[in-house]
């Protein structure tokens, strides 16, 4: 299962060197999210970015890590990639580390950004550049960029998905329970704002009922977006809500919560007869898997391969004076500044579109989602 996993993330990063590498070539053509121009040629300037990652026990962190290696191999930086295991100290320490190695520039994906305003401080007086990478860097005005998924908008399409296709009227309403993202986490908040805007008029019509009454962020979120406590608290709301009445959604803001919410169904007795609609985002492999198989019902895809091309271009702003590309300059307040962004477009995946959207992409191949 790893070796197939790591051939994937392989395959991946291989992609995203053919349609990054040499000339500023557009990305490969067939590539679902883009059309976009991927970074400029390389510099081969040899200059050393580090790139901290929160974790390898979600697979689209490891494919963040390898584009962003390979991509920036490619234009002949060094790259000291570094993942925390959603360690907030093991990632505060790596970055010191890296300050120490004589980084010339910090990507960083964060585990809980607060803890890191110090060490971006250090960076700071070092005079070692920082780009936030997909989350945002709170409280900091040592953060030059973001290069990020239009994170309300991914709680967006999750929630237009729900509205769309759950079949709920106030004749029919439909039960529904929320599993959010981890509350240190910029991400979590704006997905959650994006749904709750779709979901909310069903909620106040009576079309949606959520009968743990677990609507508010500080109920529903799930620390460090963890599957496992995904799972009890899914156990305990069937436990506790839905002994006489089936739960028709579970509102998840990521895969790996959806997991541990079909987990709970399974334990409960769910069966195809009575398996509710499930979201989630990042169309893992699994993910994907599950949505062919009909266990999830869509998910967000991101592709990765773009994201890093944006960041890349950050990099090379910060590193040898050119123009990063950026297309917000409102959103993203961290409390301090507000950071020049780029945002990349989410993609809803179902059934009806993985096809085109992932396997066209050259996210993943057919084969790859048979096995
Ligand atoms: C990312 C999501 C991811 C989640 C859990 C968020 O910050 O934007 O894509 O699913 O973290 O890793």
């Amino acid at each position: 299962m790893k070796k197939k996993l790591l051939a994937a993330i392989m395959a991946t990063a291989m992609v995203a060197l053919t349609a990054c590498g040499g000339a500023a070539a557009p990305a490969a053509s067939g590539d679902a999210a883009s059309g976009d121009a991927a970074p400029a040629a390389a510099s081969g300037s040899g200059k050393k970015v580090a790139v901290a990652m929160p974790t390898q026990s979600s697979e689209r962190w490891m494919h963040d890590g390898a584009n962003m290696k390979a991509q920036l191999e490619e234009l002949g930086y060094t790259v000291d990639l570094q993942y925390a295991e959603d360690d907030v100290q093991a990632q505060v320490s790596q970055i010191e580390n890296m300050i120490a190695a004589g980084a010339n520039c910090l990507v960083i994906a964060s585990i809980d950004s607060d803890a890191l305003v110090n060490v971006e401080q250090q960076a700071k007086d070092a005079g070692i550049p920082i780009i936030a990478y997909d989350r945002l860097l709170m409280n900091t005005d040592a953060v030059s960029y973001y290069a990020t998924f239009d994170n309300k908008g991914v709680g967006t399409k999750i929630g237009e998905y729900i509205v769309q296709h759950c079949g709920a009227t106030k004749e029919d309403p439909k039960t529904i329970e929320l599993f959010m993202g981890s509350p240190d986490d910029n991400n979590a908040h704006m997905l959650y704002a994006g749904l709750m805007e779709q979901i909310q008029p069903l909620l106040d019509d009576g079309s949606l009922i959520c009968k743990s009454g677990q609507i508010d962020f500080d109920s529903n979120n799930t620390l460090r977006w963890d599957q496992q406590t995904a799972m009890k608290r899914c156990e305990d709301i069937l436990t506790r809500y839905y002994a006489d009445e089936d739960l028709d959604i579970c509102a998840c803001a990521y895969d790996g919560l959806s997991y541990g919410c079909m987990s709970a169904l399974e334990g409960a007795g769910y069966t195809d007869a009575n398996w509710p609609m499930i979201t989630g985002q990042d169309a893992e492999l699994m993910a994907t898997k599950h949505i062919i198989s009909g266990k999830q019902t869509m998910s967000i895809y991101k592709d990765t391969r773009l994201l890093a091309s944006k960041c890349v271009t950050m990099v090379q702003a910060v590193l040898e004076g050119s123009e990063p590309e950026i297309n917000d300059t409102e959103q993203y307040n961290n409390g301090k500044i507000v950071v020049p962004s780029y945002l990349c477009e989410p993609v809803a995946v179902d059934k009806d579109n993985y096809k085109e959207v992932i396997i066209g992409g050259g996210y993943y191949t057919e084969e790859q989602l048979a096995e």
